[in-house]
């Protein structure tokens, strides 16, 4: 079965909204780990949007499975997971406004920063996947440049699964031509001896198309898992609110 890292990025998104010190992504860490989450992963943005680096610092000492940072190919983040020293990071491509990580990195023109990140990671003993759209040019290159694993970017084909009530003939053609390239990608990758994960716009509806795909060994998913605990959770939270204030007024 393939193993699920959960992204816990937007649990430091509410708390940065506040800038408190609640909730703590660590605490959510040992929550999904002890759901059963093969691992943990988390992504230092440059702007600091969410996870700040006292995280990766705590999330380290914490994490008892497994730990994938995700950052931008620069100097500055390579120093960083260097001294934080995960079991993975996960090179990505990140633009200053962006919401989200936009597709894979262009490993092809992008070779000499991704070359050198790898070479320092590595003699720090940290394994690199490299986020890459499904498009075997990318997964030669990835090969070439001696990455451990290729993450596949899958937000095309969630992104095509948006709206299935507006399924029609064309878009179902064009998530089976997705669905294709993410597949093809996948034995192209396992065959040059990388190792295979996916990730990006993963929901509990479009998941298991991809899951099918036998060469894919790791699904990273953050977004859609902690929308559903917000809403799984708020019953319960709004309870024991309720009960917080009836135990002070009886008293
Ligand atoms: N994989 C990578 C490389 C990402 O950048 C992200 C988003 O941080 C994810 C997976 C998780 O995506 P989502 O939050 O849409 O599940």
């Amino acid at each position: 079965m393939g193993r699920l890292n959960v992204n816990i990025d937007h649990i430091a998104t509410i708390r940065q909204a506040r800038r408190t010190n609640e909730p703590n992504p660590v605490s959510a860490a040992v929550i999904c780990e002890l759901a059963g989450a093969d691992g943990i992963t988390t992504h230092l943005r440059s702007d600091r949007r969410h996870i700040q680096d006292y995280d990766l610092i705590a999330l380290k000492q914490v994490v008892i499975t497994h730990l994938n940072v995700e950052m931008a190919a620069t100097d500055e983040m390579v120093e960083i997971a260097i001294g934080v020293k995960p079991d993975v990071v996960t090179l990505v491509p990140e633009r200053p406004q962006e919401i989200t990580t936009e597709g894979g990195l262009d490993v092809l023109s992008n070779k000499k920063a991704i070359k050198s990140a790898i070479k320092g990671l590595n003699s720090a003993g940290i394994f690199v996947s490299l986020f890459i759209d499904p498009d075997i040019e990318q997964i030669k290159a990835a090969e070439k440049l001696g990455a451990y694993q290729v993450e596949i970017c899958t937000a095309s084909y969630a992104q095509l699964n948006e709206h299935p009530g507006d399924a029609t003939v064309r878009k179902t053609k064009a998530i089976e031509k997705e669905l294709a390239r993410i597949r093809a990608s996948a034995r192209s990758a396992t065959k040059s001896g990388l190792k295979v994960a996916a990730g990006h716009g993963l929901t509990y509806r479009n998941v298991g198309a991809v899951a099918r795909i036998s060469e894919i060994e790791e699904f990273n998913i953050g977004h859609n898992i902690i929308a559903r605990a917000a809403l799984v959770g708020l019953d319960r939270a709004v309870r024991e609110m309720i009960e917080a204030i009836r135990i002070a007024q009886a008293k």
